[in-house]
């Protein structure tokens, strides 16, 4: 059995794991925090975590009906992330592991979010993985466990902080995601044309800083919105940057002939994505995975289950595990 923290940002999440039906995963978010900010502040972050971290292990310890002799592994994300929020969770991590002689295994966030999708599915190699969350969008070739390879990245922005910054240009709460998903469902997405980032260049790369730019001058320029017209941009935008995410995707499943595609982290929660990405693997032949709803966003389920992959890499050298801000995977 796997216990499992994550606190990479924003949420804190414990998880157990042990098999397909013994698993608990306990969020607690912190959209509340920050919300009155437009953004995550690392310090309150970091306290919010401290407070509940604790409780949050209870909780997913009840859950299944199990406490802490039943652990034999606890598995830890060292990053990348916010450095207040990583040591947090690995400081909790390891104390606990030391009071109970367990060995750690410490593991990438990115790495979490690749395998999330594929939580209690067959994993068959080699699949191309699309990330697209708050702090990420980054396109991977998955040749085997451990061994990944870039093939394309955004160069400014991640797709999910544009949802968030278009969202706080049109008045919208924090996080930005899932109020566009909202809106978008009664906007018109063709009554404006908003620029795809990258569109006709030859790499696998993204851009979504002009986005926010662009929706910025075009709410200047229109001096006021109607409820109808925040709907309409936010369609317009979301299926502006979802649509290029796929393109490019798929173009790039069929220059290296892969079959699998998954697509994980915050913005896979987007149910124009889902539709869209499901359309283009009937229409490209390719087999899609996508992570259930609860393991799109931050959790520790995805944490603990990457750890059991390779339980080889567990270790009793604490010391030597540190947290990592711009730890990369590649
Ligand atoms: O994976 P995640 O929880 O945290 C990071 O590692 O960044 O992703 C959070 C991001 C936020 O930017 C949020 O706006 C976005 O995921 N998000 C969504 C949706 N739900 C969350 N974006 C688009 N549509 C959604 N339904
Ligand atoms: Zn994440």
């Amino acid at each position: 059995m796997i216990l499992a923290f994550d606190t990479s940002c924003d949420d804190t999440s414990v998880a157990l794991y042990k098999d397909d039906k013994i698993y608990s995963n306990v969020v607690s978010s912190q959209n509340d925090v920050h919300a009155k900010f437009g953004g995550v502040i690392p310090e309150l972050a970091a306290r919010k975590h401290a407070e509940v971290i604790a409780y949050l292990t209870d909780e997913a310890l009840d859950r299944v009906g199990s406490d802490l002799k039943d652990v034999n592994h606890v598995a830890v994300t060292v990053g990348p992330g916010l450095l207040p929020s990583l040591l947090v969770g690995l400081s909790f991590a390891k104390a606990l592991a030391y009071a109970n002689n367990l060995p750690i295994i410490p593991i990438n966030h990115i790495e979490g979010h690749i395998f999330a999708p594929f939580f209690n599915k067959y994993i068959e190699y080699p699949f191309l993985s699309l990330v697209v969350s708050g702090g990420h969008t980054h396109l991977f070739y998955v040749k085997n466990f451990g061994n990944y390879e870039l093939v394309g990245k955004t160069l400014d922005d991640a797709v999910g902080e544009a949802f968030d910054k278009v969202a706080r240009v049109l008045g919208l709460e924090y996080p930005g995601g899932p109020v566009i998903d909202k809106l978008s469902k009664n906007g018109n997405p063709y009554q404006f044309r908003i620029p795809k980032g990258l569109e006709n260049d030859k790499s696998f790369n993204f851009s979504f800083s002009g986005v926010k730019t662009h929706v910025k001058n075009l709410v200047k320029k229109l001096d006021g919105l109607s409820k109808t017209q925040i709907m309409d941009i936010a369609a317009s935008f979301q299926k502006a940057s979802i649509d290029v995410l796929i393109e490019k995707t798929v173009r790039a499943a069929k220059e290296l002939n892969v079959k699998i595609v998954s697509v994980s982290g915050g913005v896979s929660a987007n149910s124009y994505l889902r539709e869209a990405f499901k359309k283009a693997s009937e229409k490209h032949a390719f087999t899609l995975v996508l992570p259930e709803k609860e393991m799109t966003t931050d959790n520790a389920l995805m944490i603990a289950f990457t750890a059991s992959l390779d339980v080889n890499r567990a270790t009793w050298e604490y010391a030597k595990i540190e947290a990592n801000p711009s730890l990369r995977l590649f």
